[in-house]
């Protein structure tokens, strides 16, 4: 039995009208990816019929993971995100784990002159937190979550961006799953719609969610999108894809999001030559066109 004196937590119990008081309306937030913002839908109903509606983004108050193994544009599709947001005049915390906040700025600069974009407008409005640089935060959860408060209030922040979460349970992996929920508790409960970049390991399966640490990322958050690349080896699937063996064809998928309707097929997806992310046509509608152009 537990020791602690029983007692009713009474701030813990709602009803639905009560509850919904406190809900983000269901809109969309653009991610500066092209081709990703329409794959999330909402349901509504026209002379009793049911219609999709693009819902134009990631849904208002989302918390979303985007895994991947390295080199699949997991960093870009964060930046993008980042530059978007701080160009519609929301600012944004960057937590930057893995790359310095020197670095990641030239990143940052890169990808808005790319999505064009004026740096110079939206300097101010990206708020980077060195955690590659400054250990504290990625070792010390409590000194983590208090420097993000302050972030908040001081800059008045609803965007958080995490590259990598991944990187602050490097080495305890077994703390995967509580390290998550606290972070995700916590954005959720100061109302951030979030991009939690992870990584998966090489074990795993190309196309699944599962990241580093198992189910743990997946489970928790609202919604989940995978990133792959396939390296062509075979002539088979060279002609499949009509490219040339030993190019790279680049593949994207929603998970699962558990805030709103979503496209579930896999995705072309390219980066191009200026570095950015663009999510293409559903793989089965390219290869049904090839076999009718044949
Ligand atoms: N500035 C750029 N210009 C063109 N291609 C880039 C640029 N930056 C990154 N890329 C390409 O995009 C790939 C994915 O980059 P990144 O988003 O950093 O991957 P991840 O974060 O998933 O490891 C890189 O391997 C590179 O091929
Ligand atoms: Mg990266």
């Amino acid at each position: 039995m537990d020791e602690r004196e029983r007692h009713i937590i009474y701030d813990a119990i709602f009803t639905v009208s009560e509850a919904k008081e406190k809900a983000p309306e269901l809109k969309g937030v653009p991610t500066g990816v092209p081709g990703l913002d329409d794959l999330f839908y909402v349901v509504e109903w026209k002379d009793k019929k049911p219609h999709r509606k693009s819902l134009g983004g990631i849904p208002l108050g989302c918390v979303a993971n985007i895994t991947g193994m390295p080199d699949t544009g997991k960093s870009l599709m964060a930046e993008q995100f980042a530059v978007k947001q701080a160009s519609l005049g929301e600012p944004v915390c960057f937590v930057t784990v893995e790359t310095p906040a020197s670095y990641l700025s030239v990143g940052l600069e890169q990808r808005a002159k790319a999505m064009g974009v004026d740096f110079k407008e939206i300097e101010d409005k990206i708020i980077i937190l060195d955690a590659a640089s400054y250990a504290r935060l990625r070792e010390d959860m409590p000194t983590l979550l208090d420097t993000l408060a302050h972030v908040y209030r001081t800059y008045r922040v609803h965007r958080t961006v995490i590259d990598s979460i991944t990187g602050l349970y490097e080495a305890k992996e077994m703390l995967a799953r509580s390290i998550v929920r606290t972070i995700y508790t916590f954005c959720k409960k100061w109302y951030q719609t979030a991009l939690f970049i992870s990584q998966k390991r090489s074990s795993h399966e190309e196309l699944s969610a599962e990241a580093a640490g198992g189910y743990a990322v997946g489970h928790i958050v609202d919604c989940t999108m995978v990133l792959s690349k396939e390296l062509i080896l075979s002539a088979r699937a060279a002609q499949l894809y009509k490219v040339e063996v030993g190019e790279i064809v680049r593949l994207f998928r929603i998970d699962g999001c558990r805030m709103c309707g979503h496209d579930t097929r896999i995705h072309l997806m390219d980066i191009t030559e200026l570095g950015l992310v663009e999510i293409g046509p559903p793989l089965v509608e390219v290869l049904k066109a090839r076999g009718e152009s044949k």
